[in-house]
């Protein structure tokens, strides 16, 4: 076994590495999380002794005692980020110091250690250094998961003395089938997502388990995601599934959820506010209800509608489907506004557009 030490990390190379030519043919249409690359990062959390064990290995199975916390009681967190490969041949990522900030408030909300957010820079930069050969070229990206879970083996109610904490990579094209241009959404009448005090805000495999049955709902009816409403008064917009929402109005402005504790503050939503307010937009971040998206659709005040977040990057909203009936948003295409966000935002990743805030983070 080939094994070096780098930073923190004890570095082993997977022997049985998918071949070059085995690869090509792969990241020709990789689709969107179905295919994996060769190594894996993991860090071990014990009660007592805190983070050790720091790894980057070959990908594998984890072996877990039937009795392991996560499976019983869903203590799990993780992160959504990506790599890109720049005309220049370089790779950088987008923003990552957010996601390790997020990962360690996620972590808090479910009462896990936290990560040191240099630690999850160091982890991430150390699977994309040594997996970047499976950064797709052209407009695919390499998408990136760290995740932490509770590894302990005990059936007891209470935060768990051992965790795992490891980041597995992806190529992806298109989050939805064929690149669509604009996507049609379902209103979830019976779901919500999250209430006031619950754990809306963190990005933790509960609330995606809490959304499938919605999700599975929205397919059902022909639509590729659910938009939830809030769950106290089943009246305003909060966001999708996986992907945060905004309004483009008749006279520019833009509205967007505000974040409450029941929403996902999503990095690509925050990316979009600023630019949007660099380009002179006024944009809000103020509730919107369902009955007025539905009549601003309708008197034509509501122009452009558009869902964003790192797997979706950002995609119009064409149609909207409900129980009362279906509503089409300006001509069910997009529009100027969103695609001008998209071309500025995906610029900016992959370094053909100025990047003034200094978001993007070459390795
Ligand atoms: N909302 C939810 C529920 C999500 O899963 C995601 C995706 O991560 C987002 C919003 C968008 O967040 P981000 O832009 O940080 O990817
Ligand atoms: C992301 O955009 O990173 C997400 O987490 C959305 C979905 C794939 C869960």
């Amino acid at each position: 076994m080939d094994v070096q030490h780098s930073s923190r990390f004890t570095v082993t190379r997977n022997s049985q590495a998918v071949s070059a030519d085995a690869r090509a043919v792969a990241l020709e249409d990789p689709g969107f999380g179905r295919l994996f690359t060769d190594h894996m990062v993991t860090i071990r959390y014990t009660h007592g002794q805190g983070w050790h064990s720091h790894k980057v290995e070959p990908r594998a199975p984890f072996q877990l005692d039937p009795a392991c916390a996560v499976l019983h009681y869903a203590q799990e967190i993780f992160e959504g980020m990506k790599a890109y490969r720049l005309a220049d041949g370089s790779v950088a990522m987008f923003r990552p110091e957010e996601n390790a900030r997020r990962f360690a408030e996620s972590a808090q909300r479910l009462a896990m250690p936290v990560l040191p957010e240099d630690v999850f820079l160091e982890a991430v930069e150390e699977l994309v250094k040594i997996d970047a050969n499976w950064i797709p070229s052209g407009e695919g990206s390499l998408y990136l998961r760290p995740f932490l879970f509770a590894s302990e083996t005990f059936l007891g109610v209470r935060p768990a003395h051992e965790y795992i904490f490891c980041v597995i990579a992806s190529p992806a094209g298109a989050y939805f089938k064929g690149g669509k241009k604009a996507v049609t959404l379902w209103v979830s009448e019976h779901y919500t997502r999250a209430a006031r005090g619950g754990t809306g805000a963190a990005k933790c495999g509960g609330n995606y388990a809490a959304s499938l049955v919605a999700q599975a709902e929205a397919i059902d009816h022909g639509c590729d995601q659910v938009v939830f409403l809030d769950a106290a008064e089943n009246k305003w917009v909060e966001e999708l599934g996986g992907m945060n929402v905004f309004f483009v109005m008749d006279d520019g402005s833009i509205v967007t959820p505000p974040l409450g504790g029941t929403i996902l503050p999503g990095i690509t939503r925050n990316s979009i506010i600023s630019l949007a307010r660099a380009k002179g937009h006024d944009v809000r971040e103020e509730p919107y209800s369902f009955a007025q998206w539905r009549a601003d659709a309708a008197s034509g005040k509501l122009r452009e509608a558009f869902a964003c977040g790192t797997a979706a990057v950002v995609t119009a909203i064409g149609t909207v489907k409900s129980s009362d009936g279906d509503f089409t948003i300006g001509n069910g295409d997009g529009g100027l506004v969103t695609e001008s966000l998209r071309a500025e935002l995906t610029g900016i990743q992959r370094g053909t557009v100025a990047d003034p805030a200094g978001w993007v983070r070459t390795l």
